[in-house]
């Protein structure tokens, strides 16, 4: 079939209200929009100014009111706890109404933050429905963040509550949460009045009296009690929630989802960019912590009336490489959507891809990968192992859904290795140099979106209209800078190579090494540091720490090394996977006292490297290459 994807994309050029208007028809509204999008409102515009709606009635009580009460909705598979469960569209709403009423009964009102700071549980969907039902702003914080990088996110977004849970379960070890919590509401200058505690069988805890109430005492009272509670109208443009992210400083940005545009691209793209049918099984392998978790494991799916899964697990581990399989052949799952390190990590223990053969995947159509570059080596032994497209899609948190994509929905575009395919309709793609002139095709520069942004994207950064201006649309006046580079080819095809700023992607978490640097300073014995990512063959990324000691410092490197490590982990979390620390006598410099962290990334990484002719003192490399070589640290 010849994919229809020029001339929709031709068509959305020639006209994109007419466009986002038919798009938006697939939505039910309060009151449906009259006009498409604003220029003058907001910082770059508005869409939908004049519509309201609520996205918990979309995803949810429409599809009850619609046929849908006894599909499954959800599907909750835990491996490591052991636990299954599956929820239809008609107990996803009563699960919902319950929840919604015990958050209403803390105060939570339409625009009040509610943090969520919960495992891989069915209640943390339920905590983000019912937040969306009553129009509270959601703000999910992932579980392997640690307490202070919680505690920055409770004084930004100051929640009136926090839903949270007494423990997450990694493998070969109880996450206890309670202490990160308290520790985090304790660290924060404002004050968090309530949390709802969701009490694990793996691992209870104590709750503070007058605070914590227990989630389930309080949903079980609301459901005995009958209370159903509507859901409440809002304007396309009020925040849906708040999703932080990793900036170029320590203090991470809150990207502002709004909820009408939202809706529009996420149904959108469920069947022209995914393929997927509502009724359909759709299985996203994140964590509702991230950007993915909160667009294709909860409100895609739903809005689109399919069966989404929950999968509370690792790749590899749980119980074996071939859990991936089992579920999509369990649940009937036509499309699972995943990071490359999750199919680097089992290829790595299933190279022959054994576990494949073992188990039914008839039902399955598509792999989708995203959240890091896809190396073709592993497309092409996705593609091999599994006999179905892997297509690779290229997004990040503040767009909310893919930016390039090749889109299933409107026929198969050819692939093209390296490449995340081709600029969905809304995105207007261009590579600049760092002028701002647009490069040929075929020329690496700054991959940037000519404004407006369409439906979806983030409006704005939380109470912080001008950081959003200087971080992503004053380099180039009239477009968003995506921070990324890369190319376009003569077909059109984007090709995404590197970040522009200090982002590093590790295991497709995006964590930044300014923010790591900043912590590393903090020891006392160290005088100066920097955190640089190295290649890493699982991981795609992985950070390396140098640090300078104080002078007259006596002790061991080894054991600052290791204290270096315990600070980060306890300051940013584990998952920033902060493992190597090297103590050197000197970092490499611009004689203008610029640390040469891209240098030291292609020693770190074995790639040829050339002197800077700026260099303050040759001779710094050598030490930083035999410090390298000494610790085995690198490729
Ligand atoms: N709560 C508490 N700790 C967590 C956590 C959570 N929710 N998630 C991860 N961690 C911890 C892990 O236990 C690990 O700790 P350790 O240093 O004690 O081992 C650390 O954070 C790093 O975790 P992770 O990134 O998961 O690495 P891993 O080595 O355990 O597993 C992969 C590697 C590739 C299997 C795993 O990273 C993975 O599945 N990645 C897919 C990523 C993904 O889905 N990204 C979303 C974009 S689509
Ligand atoms: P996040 O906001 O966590 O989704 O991370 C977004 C960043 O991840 C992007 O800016 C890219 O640097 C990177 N990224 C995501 N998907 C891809 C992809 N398919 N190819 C290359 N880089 C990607």
């Amino acid at each position: 079939m010849a994919s229809r994807y020029h001339a929709v994309y031709a068509g959305w050029k020639q006209d994109p209200d007419g466009f986002w208007a038919d798009a938006a028809a697939a939505i039910d509204w309060f009151s449906a929009p009259d006009r498409i999008f604003d220029a003058e409102a907001g910082v770059y515009g508005q869409w939908f100014p004049d519509a309201t709606c609520n996205t918990c009635y979309n995803a949810v009580d429409r599809h009850v009111a619609g046929g849908r009460a006894d599909q499954a909705a959800l599907i909750y598979d835990s491996p490591i706890t052991g636990r299954k469960k599956t929820f239809t569209y008609g107990e996803l709403k009563a699960e919902v109404e319950a929840l919604a009423a015990v958050i209403a009964d803390q105060g939570v009102k339409k625009g009040d933050r509610v943090i969520i700071y919960m495992p891989m549980v069915p209640e943390a969907v339920f905590a983000m429905l019912a937040c969306a039902r009553l129009g509270a702003v959601h703000s999910v914080v992932f579980g392997g963040f640690a307490a202070k990088e919680l505690a920055t996110r409770i004084e930004d977004s100051q929640p009136r509550l926090i839903v949270s849970a007494s423990c997450g379960v990694e493998p070969g070890r109880i996450v206890a949460y309670k202490p990160l919590l308290d520790g985090a509401i304790a660290m924060a200058r404002h004050t968090v009045e309530r949390c709802i505690v969701l009490q694990r069988p793996e691992q209870g805890c104590a709750l503070v009296e007058g605070r914590d109430v227990d989630f389930a005492d309080a949903v079980a009272a609301a459901k005995a009690s009958g209370r159903t509670v509507p859901c409440v109208e809002l304007a396309a443009a009020d925040p849906l929630y708040v999703l932080y992210t990793s900036g170029t400083t320590g203090q991470p940005k809150g990207v502002v989802r709004d909820n009408g545009g939202h809706m529009v691209m996420l149904e959108w793209s469920m069947g022209h960019e995914y393929g997927i049918e509502p009724g359909e099984v759709f299985w996203a392998a994140s964590d509702v912590g991230w950007v993915v978790g909160h667009s294709y494991i909860v409100y895609a799916p739903l809005l689109h009336g399919c069966t989404t899964v929950l999968f509370e697990g690792k790749p590899v581990g749980t119980p074996d490489a071939g859990t991936f399989w089992r579920v999509i052949a369990e649940h009937g799952v036509v499309a699972l959507f995943t990071a490359p390190t999750a199919f680097r990590a089992i290829k790595g223990q299933d190279p022959k891809g054994e576990h494949v053969g073992k188990y039914d995947l008839s039902k399955f159509r598509t792999l989708f990968l995203a959240g890091e570059r896809a190396d073709p080596e592993t497309i092409k032994w996705a593609e091999q192992k599994l006999g179905v497209p892997v297509i690779d899609h290229w997004w990040q948190t503040e767009t909310g859904a893919p930016i390039s994509n090749n889109p299933i929905g409107l026929g198969q575009l050819p692939v093209k290795y390296g490449s995340p395919a081709v600029p969905m309709p809304g995105y207007d793609m261009r590579v600049l140099d760092d002028a701002g002139h647009e490069l040929e095709a075929g020329t690496l520069g700054n991959v940037v979106v000519k404004l407006p942004l369409p439906p979806g994207c983030l409006p704005t950064l939380w109470n912080a209209d001008d950081r959003f201006r200087s971080a992503y649309l004053d380099e180039f006046p009239g477009y968003y800078k995506t921070a990324d580079a890369g190319y376009i080819d003569e077909d059109g095809y984007l090709f995404i190579m590197a970040r522009t700023d200090d982002i590093i992607n590790v295991a497709g978490h995006r964590l930044s090494t300014g923010g790591m640097e900043e912590v590393v300073a903090e020891h006392p014995d160290v005088a100066e540091c920097a955190v640089i990512g190295i290649a890493d063959a699982m991981k795609g990324q992985v950070p390396c720490g140098f640090v300078v000691l104080n002078s007259g410092v006596a002790r061991g490197a080894g054991d600052i090394e290791s204290e270096v490590v315990r600070l980060v982990r306890d300051r940013v979390g584990p998952v920033a996977a902060f493992k190597s620390v090297v103590v050197v006598k000197r970092l490499p410099k611009t004689r203008s006292g610029k640390i040469l962290r891209g240098t030291m990334q292609k020693i770190a990484d074995r790639q040829a490297w050339m002197m800077p002719a700026t260099i303050d003192d040759p001779a710094i490399l050598d030490e930083i290459t035999a410090a390298l070589n000494e610790r085995g640290i690198g490729i």
